[in-house]
């Protein structure tokens, strides 16, 4: 079985690992893809085949053995061929048993992460990615080193996402109230794309995001560079990055410009109307109690659809996104 393992991940893999994809499949990131479109190819290939077979023989059957006028209709008293009926017995079944040891040792391997994995959490929301790294780091992007295999343990704040890098061809969802895994051995350095493969609403097809693989030896030294970098900005800059690696921009934008939600120009000091007709001036308490309780203070025309940030965002981080909509507001500007 081990050489049919190395048979499937040869022919369709040869080449690939390095450059990008071929004519059907994107470039392979990992291992295990060559092993998944091995597989893939031999089953598309055997159905070919027996698509062309059986639909090849009706045609000819139906020509053949069309209705004709009684004194042309032939006789037979054949009633059964043992060969050929073993025949399309067995072969069938040997396929099949075949499909499915190939198949399920494929799965163990992509279900099983090793022991020494890398873990890094993952949360979906409507709609970005956020990876928590061991030392408490988010980031929008998956940044990984090359040298381990990596495990994610992922979790959704809303509605089933899935995640989805095609180059390592790992898929998988990504449930509310529930921790799944992922995990996967990047081959080499280099970018691959993230995707939400679950539709999950209106910015579904904007979930995108990406996976860098960083060389031997650098991700360490940018997993601490990046774990610290927002206590050196001022704060007003801290909360600019803030915003984007929340997935704030994806959203409320800074032009004034209506998407999901309203838009960062000019809301600070501002006064909005509520949803249900009360009307209040967007203070620093507003702002910090539309990212802790969103559904507490929906703005009229809007749909109450954001998630909370209680838990995820600290006061400190709070205060550095109340400096940054300030700088897109002329009250905030004022002294
Ligand atoms: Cu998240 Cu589609």
């Amino acid at each position: 079985m081990n050489a049919l393992n190395t048979l499937f991940a040869s022919t369709a893999g040869a080449g690939l690992a390095t450059g990008s994809g071929s004519f059907w499949m994107p470039r392979q990131g990992t291992a295990i893809a060559g092993q998944v479109d091995g597989i893939f190819s031999f089953l598309l290939w055997l159905s070919l085949f027996f698509f062309t077979l059986i639909v090849g023989l009706m045609v000819v059957f139906i020509v053949r053995y069309r209705q004709r006028r009684r004194e042309e209709r032939a006789s037979s008293d054949v009633s059964h061929n043992t060969a050929l009926e073993l025949t399309w017995t067995l072969v069938p079944v040997a396929l099949v048993i075949v499909i499915f040891t190939v198949g399920f040792r494929a799965y163990l391997r992509l279900s099983v992460p090793p022991a020494d994995a890398y873990e890094v959490l993952v949360t979906g929301q409507k709609w970005n990615w956020e990876f928590t790294y061991p030392n408490g780091y988010r980031d929008p992007q998956l940044h990984v080193p090359v040298d381990k295999p990596i495990r994610l343990v992922m979790t959704s704040q809303d509605v089933i996402h899935s995640f989805y890098v095609p180059d390592f061809r790992v898929k998988h969802d990504v449930v509310p109230g529930r921790y799944t895994k992922v995990w996967f051995d990047p081959e080499a350095p280099g970018e691959h794309y993230i995707l939400c493969a679950e539709f999950c609403g209106d910015s579904h097809s904007d979930m995108i995001s990406k996976v860098i693989v960083h060389p031997a030896g650098e991700f360490e030294t940018w997993l601490a560079d990046a774990g610290g970098f927002l206590d050196k900005l001022p704060p007003a800059e801290a909360g600019e990055r803030l915003t984007k690696s929340l997935g704030c921009n994806a959203c409320h934008s800074v032009d004034g410009s209506r998407m999901i939600g309203p838009s960062y120009k000019g809301l600070f000091g501002s006064p909005r109307r509520l949803k249900d007709g009360s009307s209040v001036v967007a203070d620093e308490n507003y702002i910090r109690a539309s990212l802790l309780d969103p559904q507490g203070q929906v703005v009229e025309g809007f749909e109450p659809v954001m998630p909370t940030f209680q838990g995820r965002i600290s006061e400190k981080e709070i205060g550095m996104m109340i400096e940054y909509l300030k700088t897109l507001s002329d009250q905030g500007a004022q002294p």
